[in-house]
């Protein structure tokens, strides 16, 4: 018999952004499946949530077909439903495009893109008996291009754009997808390759002044995730302080010329 409460699958939900949005779905009442490629880090949210019931622990990598396929079936004994697929987890390499490697470019590609890919492909036949959603992690990098970030850039509105042809095709199926574009926000991703330098100029750009919250994100993507999101689909929802909507966004400018 399927469990009786909604089930989301969250991956990179050891940390950071999956992990606040794990503990939103939770805090409704749902159940949910953390997958992450960190088996340390996973051990210790799940102690942390202490759950049992409503938690279930995936160790895989998104890109190895294989392993998510161990962490499907792991799924579908426990729970044997799906109501929404969070395709979270990815991976920054910040270099200039003349040092990314083959490797860099290949690995970046194959987690950001290639894992939420088949990650909804193998979750679509159970999402389609719940007629549930999927919400794909891009980044203000998927809308607005930088530099240092060729690969995450790209990989990014790659994924951008695969959640409106999932969108449109899977929409047969019942199944939403929508994609959030976060802005900076203060994750142990951010901290790695964001610089005092980088963080005070994003202070000053992002136009509400400020790094966003794990838990702002994680309320956006339960939100479309949620009955109140019934007839959206195919949407990228900026969720970055208004840095997105900044065309000409010269400081000078903002402050009065
Ligand atoms: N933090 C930001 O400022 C920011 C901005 C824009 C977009 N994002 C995006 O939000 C998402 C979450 O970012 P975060 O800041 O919480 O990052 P994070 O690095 O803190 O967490 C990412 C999680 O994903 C896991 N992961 C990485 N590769 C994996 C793989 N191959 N298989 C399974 N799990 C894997 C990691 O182990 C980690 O637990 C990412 O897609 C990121 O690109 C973050």
């Amino acid at each position: 018999m399927a469990f009786p409460t909604k089930v989301a699958l969250i991956t990179g939900a050891a940390r950071g952004i999956g992990k606040a949005a794990t503990r939103a779905f939770l805090d409704e009442g749902w159940a949910v499946a953390l997958l992450d490629i960190d088996a340390d880090t996973l051990d210790a949210t799940m102690e942390e949530l202490g759950s049992q019931e409503r938690t279930l622990r995936l160790h895989a990598d998104i890109s190895n077909p294989d392993q998510i396929k161990s962490a499907f079936a792991e799924l579908e004994a426990k729970f044997g439903r799906l109501d929404a697929l969070v395709n979270n987890a990815g991976i920054a390499i910040f270099k200039p495009i003349l040092e990314t490697t083959l490797e860099d470019w290949n690995r970046v590609l194959a987690v950001n893109l290639t894992g939420p890919f088949l990650m909804t492909q193998i979750a679509a036949p159970l999402l389609s008996k719940t007629r549930g959603a999927v919400v794909n992690i891009a980044s203000i990098s998927a809308l607005r291009a930088s530099t240092l970030r060729v690969a995450y850039g790209t990989s990014k509105a790659g994924i951008a754009h695969l959640t409106k042809q999932q969108a449109v095709e899977l929409s047969e199926l019942g199944i939403r997808v929508n994609a959030v574009a976060p802005g900076p926000v203060d994750t142990a991703m951010a901290k790695a390759v964001h610089t005092p330098a980088i963080r005070a100029d994003y202070h000053d750009t992002v136009p509400l002044g400020r790094y966003g919250l794990e838990s702002e994100l994680a309320d956006a993507i339960f939100f479309l995730c949620s009955e109140r999101a019934t007839y959206i689909t195919g949407q990228i929802l900026a969720v970055d302080g208004g840095f997105e909507a900044t065309g000409i966004g010269l400081p000078t400018l903002r402050r009065g010329g």
